[in-house]
């Protein structure tokens, strides 16, 4: 990896917050990686960090099985940044002690009290500043060399430091919002303490990658993509592309399930637009005939999963010349897949993408986009040109419209729902709504219920509209746009969208509910 970037390493002590740990130093133009307790060793020699946070995470230091690293990390010459349990390990490591936490801990909005505002980690904090505490155990004696730099009254050390080494402790969470002035101490962490300057942007990340994946493959290696449409593999294609020009083939499997318009869109942009050496699968039939009679939402997925491989497979065996696969791994599902061996992070959600991709196609995978965070394939995406409708597009799961034309998929009901979603799509973008939402759609149930259309009686299927607000899909609530625009997106459904004679309103939060309904 870019050994030529000055790196953080953050060390996942199983907390919650470490990708939004990392986001945040990126953000800051600064490389970052996370690690976990057990590959620490090994990604110190092969980064040479020039400073480590050590993250929070659920243990108590007294735990029998509490997450450690070697104390060797502590002797390179470069600041540390202990957060909660990182602050807890760092001072009982360096000879300090540390007390278990009465009456269940201290959580949520505390005041602290700046005492050293001098120090570099606390510049410009003010003197009175509210942290979001969240820890069991506190530090109750400082390691020599170490001073309290910031105490509340519940915690006299918030804030520890020897400034000489450059190691710091926080009781507090310093990556989350409700901190006021976290942002302001990460900063001063990376600048002021580590000494780093702001050099880690998307724009040199494409010079970068193209030049890695020459490297990689060579000067006459052909490169196969499966492109979805989706924002991930439309930026993984550009770049590839940018790298081999005509030495990239994209495979686009139309499996039928996808939404109005998607299939010719993605055409036209990538083989219109950027002449991308685009083959287009039409495979609908046989998606819509292996799912004939399904109605469980699970063998609808593994259905689905399964076929799509298959495809791609056949189709693969057309390009004989391609040694190389193309995928978007992202940078969390690389960190997911690292902590889902051998990291103390809880998995709170198994990823569910179509397509692990064919281990037996045996092919060496290229993937240009595994350091990056969602946030920051977007921002590549607008260097290489993307229109903004595809960059900022909302999410769509890999099983596309199956997961929402509940009950049987057939190929009527699931134009009924391309059309019931268009209307949504259209009425939430032309309002100028979009913006704010992380998704919009409509799914379609397979509940009858009567109405009366003219003089007719009806008795037809229901749709419902799906509209979250979300940071990242882990939590989402629903939104609830003007009557206005709720009565002209069910106004069309019902008079322009034959089937449909009823439009309900999703209002259940993740969690305990789901985004999708499957
Ligand atoms: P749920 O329904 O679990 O969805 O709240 C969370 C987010 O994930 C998307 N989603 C998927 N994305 N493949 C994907 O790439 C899938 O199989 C899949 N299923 C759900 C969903 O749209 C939401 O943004």
């Amino acid at each position: 990896m870019s050994a030529r970037h000055e790196t953080i390493l953050v060390v996942d002590f199983g907390t919650q917050y470490c990708q939004l740990i990392a986001r945040r130093v990126r953000e800051e133009g600064v490389y970052c990686e996370i690690t976990v307790p057990s590959l620490v060793e090994k990604d110190v020699e092969r980064l040479e960090p020039s400073g480590f946070i050590l993250s929070g995470g659920p243990a108590s230091v007294y735990d029998e099985g509490a997450p450690t690293i070697p104390a060797s990390i502590l002797e390179r010459g470069v600041p540390v940044l202990g957060i909660c349990y990182g602050m807890q390990w760092m001072a009982r490591t360096l000879g300090g002690e540390v007390a278990r936490g009465e009456r269940g801990g201290e959580y949520g909005h505390t005041e602290i009290r700046v005492l050293r505002p001098e120090d570099p980690l606390l510049a410009g904090v003010p003197e009175r500043t509210v942290v979001w505490m969240s820890h069991g155990d506190r530090v109750e004696k400082l390691p020599p060399g170490f001073q309290v730099m910031a105490s509340s009254g519940p915690c006299p050390v918030a804030v520890m430091g020897d400034p000489r080494r450059g190691f710091y402790g926080l009781q507090f969470h310093p990556e989350v919002a409700h901190t006021k002035e976290g942002k302001t101490i990460l900063r001063n962490f990376l600048r002021g303490v580590c000494g780093l300057e702001e050099e880690w942007r998307p724009g040199d990340f494409v010079e970068e990658t193209v030049a890695r994946i020459r490297a990689q493959v060579g000067e006459d290696g052909e490169v196969l993509l499966g492109l979805s449409g989706g924002v991930d593999s439309s930026v993984a294609a550009l770049l590839l592309q940018r790298a081999l020009g005509d030495r990239l083939h994209c495979v686009f499997v139309d499996n039928g399930l996808l939404r109005k318009g998607e299939a010719r869109s993605v055409e036209e942009t990538f083989r219109g637009r950027f002449q991308v050496d685009l083959h287009v699968v039409d495979a609908g039939d046989r998606f819509l005939e292996k799912l004939r009679g399904v109605t469980d939402p699970e063998r609808k997925r593994k259905i689905i999963g399964r076929e799509f491989v298959e495809v791609f497979k056949e189709k693969a065996r057309e390009f004989r010349t391609c040694r190389f696969l193309g995928q978007g791994t992202l940078y969390p599902d690389v960190i997911e897949s690292v902590a889902a061996h051998g990291g103390p992070t809880a998995t709170i959600k198994t990823h569910h993408n179509v397509g692990g991709l064919p281990e037996d196609l045996d092919m060496e995978l290229v993937e240009p986009l595994r350091e990056l965070f969602k946030d920051e394939v977007r921002e590549v995406g607008r260097v290489l040109g993307l229109p903004e409708l595809l960059v900022a597009r909302q999410p769509f799961p890999g099983p596309g419209l199956a997961v929402r034309c509940l009950g049987e998929i057939t190929r009527e009901r699931l134009d009924v729902l391309r059309e019931a979603d268009a209307v949504v799509t259209g009425e939430i973008e032309a309002a100028g709504l979009a913006g704010g939402l992380w998704q919009y759609f409509a799914v379609l149930l397979p509940v009858r219920s009567v109405g009366v259309m003219g003089d007719r009686r009806t008795y037809e299927e229901a749709v419902a509209l799906r509209l979250v607000e979300s940071e990242d899909a882990m939590t989402a609530d629903w939104a609830y746009p003007p009557r206005e625009v709720l009565r002209r997106i069910s106004n069309r459904i019902i008079n322009e969208v034959r089937g449909v004679n009823r439009v309900v309103l999703d209002i259940s939060s993740k969690p305990p509910g789901t985004i999708e309904w499957e």
